[in-house]
């Protein structure tokens, strides 16, 4: 089991062939691009094997959020062109059909000369990203800062797709809180997980979202104000605000936060409900937190549902809440403490883990529909993503370069570990073709369904090398806040 998993094997050696490694990573990346209309406009999900483009479902389509590191990579390397080029098609496909107007596709791709989109209606079990939506205003706000194009951001064409996008977030709702309510499936977890309602990844994106629109908005009135932008613009920083203040109450835990959760009054109503809004019973409280915890850890938890919380931990929509500065500077330090101290959970053979801890038994059946795929320890259900790793590697990268004095030990210490994991990517990914996922509790069998040559695998590993090896600076390009 994992929890007996000694940390020394988790010991690396550097290799000779790091130039060797990046250099045909880099080879590979070059074949995951491709064309609309003639110009390069983004990634492929996946090459099936090296120098073939995959033709299996629809691996060979532009995903939005595979593309999302694509982006920063090609921000960072200065090409700028296919990025404008990317952002453009999306927001010709934004959705303008009465009951989804303001939505952005899942995917896209072009043939015989026809754009194709995928809103839902040809993905398996007829899902619909959120995420996709969400991510577009981000990468655009990053676009245009970087590379100037104060223009382009200006444009009514970027202008009108916020305010349609704005629409599908900023309305009345049945309960008037803050969050944006989602299916199952509405991101990277695309499939069920019982990640419906508010789940962490959706609502820190939103977070970053909302932030990336106010820049934007704010671009266009530094040119032209006119009342009905000003007004956009107090609501959507206000809900902003809201937001925060909503996470920050409801998912943050610490020891210390669970303490006082535990003996809470239940069953309150009226007034008095103020201590315990979602009448969660103190049995909910799973024990394998008292570990995972420790003294000094804290995290932001799935999901808050009333009765029911998500206590799993969820690696994307924590390490999004650090980049996007939805957590305080010292909620990141007991998040990354959190991470190292369960790094035989959330690293092991193959970082980073998607979520923990799997589904299983009757929860599993019940939860996942009995989804093979999503077996426990398997893909979305505890699996292993090499992507993500350069997220967390984003996240203390420009903790450390926005508090460069605080808790040196702590940060010397992560980015020890931080230089392991990229050890054990660059050792193994490789070999194993660059698969998408890996399973087990120790993340060493590569998925058993996996794609192999994943295009946000290689990219993940080369915005790693970048941010470590070649110009560490260029974090603060994540840093959404920064005008
Ligand atoms: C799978 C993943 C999803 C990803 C897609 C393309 O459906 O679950 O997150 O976007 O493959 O790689």
């Amino acid at each position: 089991m994992a929890q007996q998993f000694s940390q020394e094997r988790l010991r690396v050696r550097p290799s000779s062939r790091e130039e060797a490694v990046v250099a045909a990573a880099e080879e590979q990346f070059e074949q995951t691009l491709i064309r609309v209309r003639g110009e390069l406009v983004g990634s492929v999900a996946a090459l099936s094997h090296p120098g073939g483009r995959s033709d299996a479902a629809n691996y060979g389509e532009v995903f939005l959020r595979d593309n999302v590191p694509v982006m920063f990579y090609l921000l960072l390397k200065g090409r700028y062109a296919i990025v404008r080029n990317f952002l453009e098609v999306c927001l010709e496909l934004q959705s303008s059909a009465y009951q989804t107007r303001g939505v952005f596709p899942t995917s896209f791709v072009e043939e015989e000369g026809k754009l194709l989109a995928d809103y839902g209606q040809r993905s398996i079990g007829s899902i619909t990203s959120v995420d996709a939506s969400l991510w577009w205003p981000v990468l655009c706000w990053l676009y245009v800062r970087r590379s100037q194009d104060w223009e382009f951001g200006a444009s009514q064409r970027v202008q009108r797709g916020v305010q349609l996008l704005l629409d599908l977030v900023l309305h009345p709702t049945f309960e008037g809180t803050p969050v944006l309510f989602v299916p199952d499936c509405s991101f990277m977890i695309d499939r069920p997980m019982d990640v419906w309602g508010a789940p962490l990844e959706i609502e820190a994106l939103l977070y970053g979202c909302l932030g990336s629109c106010c820049q934007l908005m704010e671009l266009a009135q530094r040119g032209q104000s006119s009342r009905l932008l000003e007004q956009r613009l107090v609501l959507t920083r206000q809900w902003k605000h809201d937001l925060r203040r909503y996470l920050l109450k409801h998912y943050w835990v610490t020891s210390k936060t669970l303490q006082v959760l535990r003996r809470r009054p239940t069953e309150q109503y009226g007034e008095t409900q103020g201590l315990n809004e979602f009448n969660v019973q103190p049995q909910v409280i799973p024990p394998w937190l008292q570990d995972w915890l420790e003294d000094r850890g804290g995290y932001l938890i799935g999901n808050m549902r009333t009765g029911r919380p998500d206590f799993r931990f969820y690696s994307l929509g924590n390490t999004l809440a650090c980049l996007f500065g939805l957590i305080t500077a010292p909620q990141q330090r007991a998040l990354f403490r959190l991470v190292l101290h369960n790094r035989q959970h959330l690293m092991a053979q193959m970082p980073m883990r998607i979520c923990h801890p799997p589904l299983e038994g009757d929860k599993w059946r019940e939860k996942t529909g009995s989804d093979p795929k999503n077996w426990p320890w398997s893909y979305h259900n505890g699996g292993h993503w090499p992507s993500l790793l350069w997220y967390l590697g984003g996240a203390i990268l420009l903790h450390e370069q926005r508090h460069p004095q605080a808790d040196v030990l702590l940060m010397g210490q992560m980015r020890a570990m931080l230089e392991e994991c990229y050890w054990m990517q660059l050792n193994q990914l490789p070999r194993q073709q660059w698969a998408e996922y890996f399973d087990g509790p120790t993340g060493t069998w590569v998925g058993q369904q996996a794609r192999t040559y994943q295009t946000w695998t290689i990219v993940g590993f080369l915005l790693l090398h970048h941010l470590l090896r070649v110009e560490q600076q260029d974090v603060s390009l994540l840093d959404i806040n920064r005008d």
